[in-house]
């Protein structure tokens, strides 16, 4: 083992400066993950249970702490709603700091309340293809449909669509039979009342981030009963990211369950859609500062193509030694040995490497500044007479 203070030099030397925790093996030494590592995208692996979530909570609050790289947040569990706010107990200083930092921390949701916004799409951001998946319209075996709705979104004056209701309108009041059908089609389906569509007055997640250039933006899908919903949500984002490329305005887009939304094994076609789309970004999106953060249990939860393009593991713990050896065989640039090690890590335990920790180190995660969202359910039952 090297001496605790050659290890500390030789890590605070690079421009490391995300301090996410202590080695896991030498806890007076910080474990510093260097910022600008994250120009690559990123895959946080780690069983049920093994603080993921919390790590990842650690991770968004040193990165809105010490860069000025603005985050938007795909959070199914509403996880990371408190973002903005630091928790009692912490210190006073470093509250402060945080508060000057976390300022411009947004927070939008399925269900609006206090400080948190409407989480909303319109019907003409998802655009036609994956307008037409969510209403299950083939382009060859509904072709007529198909077709009637790819003109009907191109050519309609854009106030038409700005709303899911000021569509059906346009649909019943167009007097084309074929309009009619897909009118029936999206009552049929229920797509009509999603929770997730925009009123006209009302602004979307996607008007939101471009106009407003929030330092960061969370969006917390766990409202949305339906996943069709999430995934809309998803699309209607990356579909505005990817037409917005030109502007090469850099983002970390983080996604918490990441397979939630981009699953190895899409069943339906809007989830092909969007497994496309997050293929394409993690395949071209780094060329326009489009880099993802994904987490997820399992590596063969998410795509092989999304996975590979990953140059960031940060891996908690792992018990399937199937999974340790495809993490192994999928992720080249850390040492087998130390993939090896996730079998045995406790809680908040990791193994960080890439680009952002060109020295693998094993870490432990240290105490959030800001409280944790979502909730585990207690365990007091475990005791009889504890309440
Ligand atoms: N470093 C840590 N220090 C203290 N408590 C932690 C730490 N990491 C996680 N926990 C606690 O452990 C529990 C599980 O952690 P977390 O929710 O982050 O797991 P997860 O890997 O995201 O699980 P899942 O895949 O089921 O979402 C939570 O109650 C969390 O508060
Ligand atoms: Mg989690």
């Amino acid at each position: 083992m090297a001496p605790d203070q050659l290890v500390a030099e030789r890590l605070a030397r690079r421009a490391a400066t995300l301090e996410l925790g202590t080695l896991r093996d030498a806890p007076e030494v910080v474990a510093r993950l260097e910022a600008k590592g994250f120009n690559r995208h990123t895959f946080m692996c780690g069983q049920s249970g093994s603080g993921k979530t919390y790590s990842l909570g650690r991770l968004l609050e040193e990165l809105v702490l010490r860069t000025r790289l603005p985050l938007l947040v795909l959070d199914p569990n509403g996880d990371h709603v408190h973002l903005g706010r630091t928790r009692a107990g912490v210190d006073q200083a470093v509250a402060a700091a945080y508060a000057e930092a976390a300022g411009d921390v947004r927070v939008l949701g399925a269900e609006p309340r206090d400080a948190v916004a409407p989480l909303r799409i319109r019907f003409r951001e998802l655009g036609a293809t994956a307008a037409a998946a969510l209403l299950q319209l083939d382009p060859i075996a509904d072709r007529a449909e198909y077709n009637a709705l790819l003109h009907a979104l191109r050519s309609a004056p854009a106030e038409g669509v700005e709303s899911m209701d000021a569509a059906i309108e346009l649909f019943r009041h167009s007097g084309d039979e074929v309009l009619g059908l897909i009118k029936m089609r999206v009552e049929n389906l229920g797509v009509d009342r999603m929770a997730a569509w925009a009123k006209p007055s009302g602004s979307t997640i996607a008007e939101v981030w471009a106009r407003d250039e929030p330092r960061a933006l969370v969006a917390d899908t766990s409202g949305f009963e339906e996943r069709r919903e999430r995934i809309a949500v998803a699309m209607a984002v990356l579909e505005q990211l990817w037409a917005s490329r030109k502007r090469r305005r850099p983002l970390l887009l983080v996604v918490d369950e990441a397979h939630d939304v981009c699953p190895a094994d899409p069943a339906d076609p809007l989830e092909r859609l969007a497994v496309d789309r997050f293929t394409r970004i993690a395949g071209e999106g780094r060329k326009y500062g489009i880099h993802l953060l994904l987490a997820s249990q399992r590596p063969d939860k998410l795509p092989e193509n999304v996975l590979s393009q990953c140059d960031n593991l940060l891996l908690m713990r792992v018990n399937s030694a199937g999974d340790r050896a495809a993490l192994a065989s999928m992720f080249g640039f850390v040492p087998p040995e130390l993939i090896e090690l996730a079998g045995t890590f406790g809680l908040g335990e990791s193994l960080l490497a890439g680009k952002v920790s060109p020295d693998p180190q094993l870490a432990r995660t240290g105490a959030r500044l800001t409280p944790e969202g979502g909730a585990d359910v207690p365990t007091d039952w475990a005791i009889v007479g504890e309440r």
